[in-house]
């Protein structure tokens, strides 16, 4: 494709430490037979630009809908991470075996920043976003370099990420019986575990080394082994890998409340001020993506954290998970 550039997302030049994310845009879309075949040839060179950036935005494809988001993915030929068998705590709808919307949470129920999954002991590697239809207004998907979070946070509030290396973190949740569409937390323990039984939630959540409580309207609380809070990279940086963020600040519904729901390895509680300084540091270091009909996002889940903004009116965003 003789037209694609890669620019800056403001369509500046790209810098190879600063930059994010990076933005591969293109006048000429491509014909839907053609779309698994041009990502195959890019996967490579979109691998590297991937670790070394964070994200990376395709724009102007012409991707229209689930079949050609589908198409686009298998041309990368990264092994997929079924939500039917994640421990997501999402409502989501497959839509293909590898495509499925993002989260079914009604439209002013804001998603703060998280890695993808980070509060389960198996999380995506990497995650594709699709805009089949972009809001009315808002909703736009905030982006966060974790790993530059990280560096900052350890200046600001160096004991908080002194003890979040050191003891890691534990998340409890109550989960319902049945999906609970108004919440951004709403996935049942049945769908959650894959469980048509008491007996079968039990057996996974003991093999996972989770605690647990039945409630007695049927919801299940569970407490999560003690998971890491920071992460070391591939290239020696670390990031702020965890749910903190989404969990202390977002986790409110009918069964749960945020502050509540975290606390470190060793069951000491967390700092409400630290959590403030994460999440205005975070602000500073956040960028929108403001969706276009046809945009696809790649994000390394283990160096960036994301989000949801609230909006009006009808937003298909679909995701695909990378194992
Ligand atoms: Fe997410």
């Amino acid at each position: 494709m003789a037209s694609l550039q890669i620019t800056g997302f403001d369509g500046g030049p790209v810098d190879e430490q600063g930059t994010f994310p990076l933005l591969y845009s293109t006048a000429e879309p491509l014909d839907s037979s053609a779309v698994q075949n041009w990502a195959a040839s890019v996967r490579q060179s979109v691998a590297t630009q991937l670790s070394r950036h964070g994200a990376v935005v395709f724009r102007g494809l012409g991707l229209a809908d689930d079949a050609a988001f589908d198409a686009f993915v298998a041309g990368f030929d990264w092994p997929n991470f079924t939500y039917v068998e994640s421990l997501s705590n999402a409502v989501r709808r497959n839509r293909t075996e590898r495509v499925f919307t993002a989260n079914e949470a009604p439209p002013d129920v804001s998603i703060f920043l998280h890695h993808e999954m980070a509060q389960t002991p198996m999380y995506p590697s990497r995650l594709f976003f699709f805009c089949e239809q972009p809001a009315q207004s808002g909703g736009a998907t905030p982006i966060c370099r974790s790993d530059w979070l990280l560096q900052q946070l350890a200046e600001e509030a160096p004991d908080f990420v002194h003890a979040c290396a050191a003891k890691g973190v534990m998340y409890s949740q109550t989960m319902p019986a049945d999906d609970d569409l108004a919440s951004g937390q709403g996935r049942s323990w049945r769908s959650t575990l894959s469980a048509d039984s008491v007996a079968v939630a039990e057996a996974k959540l003991h093999n996972l080394g989770y605690r647990w409580q039945w409630q007695a309207d049927d919801s299940l609380h569970v407490i999560t082994p003690v998971l890491p809070a920071v992460r070391e990279l591939a290239d020696g940086s670390r990031s702020f890998f965890n749910q903190l963020i989404a969990a202390f600040f977002g986790w409110q519904d009918a069964r749960n409340d945020g502050s509540k729901a975290i606390c470190f390895g060793d069951g000491t509680a967390i700092d409400a001020d630290a959590m403030a300084t994460a999440i205005r540091l975070a602000e500073t270091l956040t960028l929108d993506l403001q969706w276009q009909q046809g945009d696809v996002a790649l994000i390394d889940n283990l160096r960036v954290m994301h989000g949801r903004r609230a909006f009006a009116g009808e937003r298909r965003v679909l995701a695909s998970l990378v194992a």
